[in-house]
């Protein structure tokens, strides 16, 4: 498949975006328009480089020990994470900051996407590598129900994206169907490692630098989204002016949310303790993935101020999150 008929596969292209783009700035991308950098060159480049690292990385540790196994797990992993990241920031940035670069990588959002694929798979190697080998430590040390349920569903969605990203799997769907899938695997793949590291940041107290930095890198990939809604929004509706009361609200919204989003710590027990209160939720919390949803909660916050900061009901026509 060439690289043209590739994006055009691809129902999510960026067509819409690309003509929002100025053409002044195309002019100088020169070097983002090289062959080796977009497409699937730029895809065999980023999974070789880091298959590559994965198995010099392998060849330092004791991979016959159930410890140095479950390393490889997370080293793994910290090679996906950036590239769920890149995949749903991609379509807000060049609305955000329209230039050659957010375009050429809101164009090749396939390709990271795919890239996420292959440090997955790495990851899913070493999960079966031991739950099979050592799989009393696997029961007894990593496994408990609703992890398991997260990560599996988190590996569905991902083998129906990659299969979904080829021809011979998209016939199969209507183009909803694919953009809902799609959007829909997008959005929890980007949860399931965002919310690992927010509660490495703010439960469990022993967090590492990149565990700092992948919870900011995830929380602005997101925020980057509700800002370009925010931004679309405000554009389509620029005659409409939302009520004083609305925008004050919504402004305060905003910065609860951004306020919240840094000191999980200092609301997080009491939060959990009331969101758990009520049987029928304590009862989910053991089962449905990210119940209570704390991590997301000063995003649902800033989404919800953003929205009553552009004209919550004013703006009712163009209320429309999914064109991002
Ligand atoms: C059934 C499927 C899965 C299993 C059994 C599993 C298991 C594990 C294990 C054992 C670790 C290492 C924990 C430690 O060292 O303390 C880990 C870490 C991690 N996993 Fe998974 N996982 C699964 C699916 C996923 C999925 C779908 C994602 C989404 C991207 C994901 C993201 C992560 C992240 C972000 C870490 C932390 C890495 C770090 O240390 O920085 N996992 N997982």
């Amino acid at each position: 498949m060439t690289e043209t008929e590739a994006q055009a596969s691809s129902p999510e292209d960026s067509s819409a975006v690309e003509s929002k783009v100025p053409s002044r700035s195309m002019k100088h991308s020169g070097l983002l328009k090289s062959t080796v950098i977009n497409g699937w060159p730029l895809f065999w480049l980023l999974s070789l480089t880091l298959s590559a690292f994965t198995l010099i990385a392998m060849s330092g540790i004791d991979m016959s020990s159930p410890d140095g196994v479950s390393h490889m797990i997370s080293r793994s992993v910290r090679w996906a994470v950036p590239f769920i990241y890149l995949v749903l920031a991609s379509a807000a940035v060049p609305v955000l900051f329209p230039s050659a670069f957010t375009h050429w990588w809101s164009r090749n959002r396939r390709y990271l996407g795919l890239v996420f694929a292959v440090a997955m798979a790495w990851q899913g190697t070493f999960i079966f590598i031991l739950s099979n080998l050592h799989s009393s430590y696997y029961y007894e040390d990593v496994y408990y129900l609703r992890d398991e349920l997260e990560g599996s569903s988190g590996y569905l969605f991902l083998a129906a994206m990659v299969l979904t990203s080829f021809r011979f799997g998209r016939r199969h769907l209507t183009g909803a169907q694919w953009k809902v899938l799609h959007r829909c695997g997008v959005y929890f793949l980007w949860a399931y490692p965002f919310s690992v590291y927010w509660w490495a940041l703010y439960y469990y107290g022993h967090a590492e630098s990149i565990d700092y930095f992948f919870y900011w890198m995830g929380f602005l990939a997101f925020l980057a989204r509700i800002a370009a809604w925010g931004k679309r929004r405000a554009t389509r509706s620029s005659s409409l002016q939302p009520e004083a009361l609305h925008r004050s609200a919504g402004i305060l919204l905003i910065i609860l949310g951004l306020s919240a989003s840094a000191t999980g710590g200092a609301w997080q027990a009491s939060v959990t303790e009331i969101l758990t209160g009520p049987a029928w939720s304590a009862n989910l919390e053991l089962w449905l993935p990210f119940w209570p949803l704390e991590p997301f909660l000063p995003l649902f916050a800033i989404g919800i101020g953003t929205w009553l900061f552009t004209g919550a009901f004013e703006n009712a026509e163009s209320y429309d999150l999914t064109r991002q």
